[in-house]
């Protein structure tokens, strides 16, 4: 059984985090991404179907709706189960979500049949988006900007500039590590500053446990990264560490 405070509480932030690092499978943070949230499966946190899922997209309540117009073409990037893309075609939009871990992604599939919903699910990699020029007109980022290399949400960038269509938004949400993690004592053993990756294991109870990398990504560092490519139109706080960025293209 999980416990339901899954994620939060299996994050390992203890000396067994720093073998980790120094072992190279380590550094392919899409294969041991992919390898944890297809052994983590579907939870009630993260089910769409479960009301205990609904807390993640609640705290967008007063910022997502404003920027779903009906009948945008909206991509969720890493979906998992898709609660965001159910959320947003429930806010009107056309939804799509991506993701490349299987198992979730089936049990989205799964909920769309059972709903009878629109949204439709692909599997895929955010760093070589399979989708032609101008397909929506939104593309959300929640909360996963932790998985992708510095490289890769700049090429993402690159792909967006391209898939969004004019005036179309990038939306990414994300906390900022630095004030998460100021004075954490364990972060130093487990930092790589070359990669701006910091070692992490996760237990799933029942499994065992599973590397966790995660990108050390700033407020600051995502705008700058973004920006090169997708002009900014704003940041909003949304909670005391939570902020959502909007990003507009111009094609012109
Ligand atoms: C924390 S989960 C968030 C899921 C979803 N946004 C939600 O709130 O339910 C992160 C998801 O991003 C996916 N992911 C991470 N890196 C990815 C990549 N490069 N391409 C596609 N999916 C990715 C993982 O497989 C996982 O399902």
């Amino acid at each position: 059984m999980y416990d339901t405070a899954y994620p939060a509480n299996l994050h390992d932030s203890t000396e067994r985090c720093k073998p980790y690092l120094t072992e190279k499978k380590y550094m392919n943070i899409f294969d041991a991404t992919r390898k944890f949230y297809n052994a983590a499966g579907v939870h009630p946190t993260t089910d769409p179907d479960d009301s205990r899922s609904k807390f993640a997209v609640d705290r967008y309540k007063d910022h997502l709706p404003k920027l779903i117009k009906p009948g945008i073409r909206a991509l969720d990037l890493g979906c998992n189960a898709g609660r965001f893309t159910f959320a947003m075609e429930d806010m009107g939009a056309i939804a799509i979500g991506i993701d490349f871990a299987e198992i979730p992604l089936r049990h989205a599939k799964k909920v769309a049949l059972r709903r009878r919903s629109q949204c439709q699910f692909n599997i895929g990699d955010m760093a070589a988006l399979p989708y032609k020029e101008d397909s929506f007109d939104l593309a959300l980022l929640p909360h996963n900007i932790g998985y992708l290399p510095y490289q890769t949400l700049e090429s993402l960038s690159v792909q967006l500039k391209r898939i969004l269509s004019d005036n179309g938004i990038f939306v990414v949400t994300m906390h900022d590590e630095l004030v998460k993690r100021a004075g954490e004592e364990t972060l130093p053993e487990r930092y790589d500053v070359q990669t701006g990756l910091i070692g992490g294991s996760r237990t799933i109870p029942d499994k065992g446990t599973y590397a966790s990398p995660w990108y050390f990504w700033t407020v600051a560092f995502a705008k700058y990264i973004v920006e090169k490519h997708l002009p900014l139109e704003e940041v909003e706080q949304v909670e005391e560490n939570r902020y959502v960025l909007v990003f507009r293209n111009r094609k012109g």
